[in-house]
């Protein structure tokens, strides 16, 4: 049977990105982008779809005979703050929809992507393990932490094949994040290039977890390739690329840089940062499915600042931010 691949989410940071790596490995015609808005200058093939709405999706599949789903919408930490109940709501229904019209149509596999806001006071901050206890302290991290439960459901109740990763703060020159707490951690590359002061929403010592586009889209592949039969976690998989502080980014973005400049005001994004694993273990995920990260901070200070100058040269400022 041949692979098609319906990404939800198509629009965002990670999916945007993904999109055209699946459309490397699958063809054009295989891989159905969606969203809830229709993309500018897509010229793949696409699908407005409101996750919510389970006969939106049954149509979808229906139509182009879907065999794998990458379920990538979700609202974010700082984000789903304002709204928690609705966070909530939305971030649970979009993956009971994906999974009940997965095991209805017996989608051949799934991707759910948790996150490290599944962490929370009870874990330890640094090394956190792939089973620390998870008392997230996020309506975000809440649904993602209740997704991986219902994710390993759906394979331990019905076989369906969902495979997830706990990706930590995503860093990419190609697509902007919304709503999250690692947010800063691409933006601040945009102010630089600029050459504009960066205001930094976290504390200059907050250390998170990071890993760099490349490498997340990588490990999502190879997760998807991984033989069934090795997948030993089916809740989901700790990832690590690397870990860094506000400070650190800026020493390294100074190198190229010198005259960067960067104010600190932490707002209520600190506080959820604060609750967050400074570094991850990512052994499980090592052993089971050969996971290996590639990119360090000055690997991708690199590249993040070539790039940019690049597309800045290019494309006016209000057409990128
Ligand atoms: N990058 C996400 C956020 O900050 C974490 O998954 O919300």
């Amino acid at each position: 049977m041949e692979t098609v691949v319906l990404v939800i989410g198509a629009n965002g940071q990670l999916g945007s990105v993904l999109t055209e790596s699946l459309i490397q490995k699958f063809g054009k015609n295989n891989v159905i982008a969606s969203d809830l808005n229709p993309r500018k200058e897509y010229e793949g093939i696409f699908e407005v779809i409101d996750a919510t709405n389970i006969d939106r999706i049954q149509e979808v599949v229906t139509q182009y005979k879907v065999t794998q789903i990458y379920h990538l919408a979700a609202i974010l930490s700082a984000k789903g703050e304002e709204t928690p109940l609705r966070t909530w709501d939305i971030n649970m229904q979009t993956l009971f929809n994906v999974l009940e019209v997965s095991r209805k149509n017996t989608i051949e596999k799934v991707f759910y992507p948790s996150s490290i806001a599944v962490f929370g006071e009870g874990a330890p901050l640094d090394k956190t393990p792939n089973n620390a206890y998870l008392d997230p302290a996020t309506v975000y991290g809440i649904s993602k932490a209740s997704g991986e439960n219902w994710a390993q459901y759906y394979f331990m109740r019905y076989g369906l094949d969902v495979r997830s990763i706990r990706y930590p703060g995503v860093i990419g020159y190609q697509s902007l994040p919304g709503g999250g707490t690692t947010d800063y951690a691409v933006d601040i590359y945009h102010k630089a290039v600029l050459e504009e002061k960066f205001n930094c929403f976290l504390k200059e010592d907050a250390m998170l977890p990071m890993i760099f586009m490349e490498d997340a889209i990588r490990a999502t592949i190879e997760l998807m390739d991984a033989p069934k039969e090795d997948i030993k976690v089916r809740t989901s998989y700790n990832i690590a690329g690397i870990s860094f502080s506000p400070a650190e980014v800026v020493a390294e973005i100074r190198t190229l840089y010198p005259e960067f400049e960067v104010i600190y005001t932490p707002d209520f994004r600190q506080e959820i940062a604060s609750r967050w694993p400074n570094s991850i273990d990512d052994s499980t995920a090592c052993k089971d499915w050969g996971w290996k990260p590639e990119f360090d901070l000055k690997s991708i200070t690199t590249t993040m600042i070539q790039k940019l100058k690049e597309k800045y040269r290019t494309t006016s400022k209000t057409s990128i931010l």
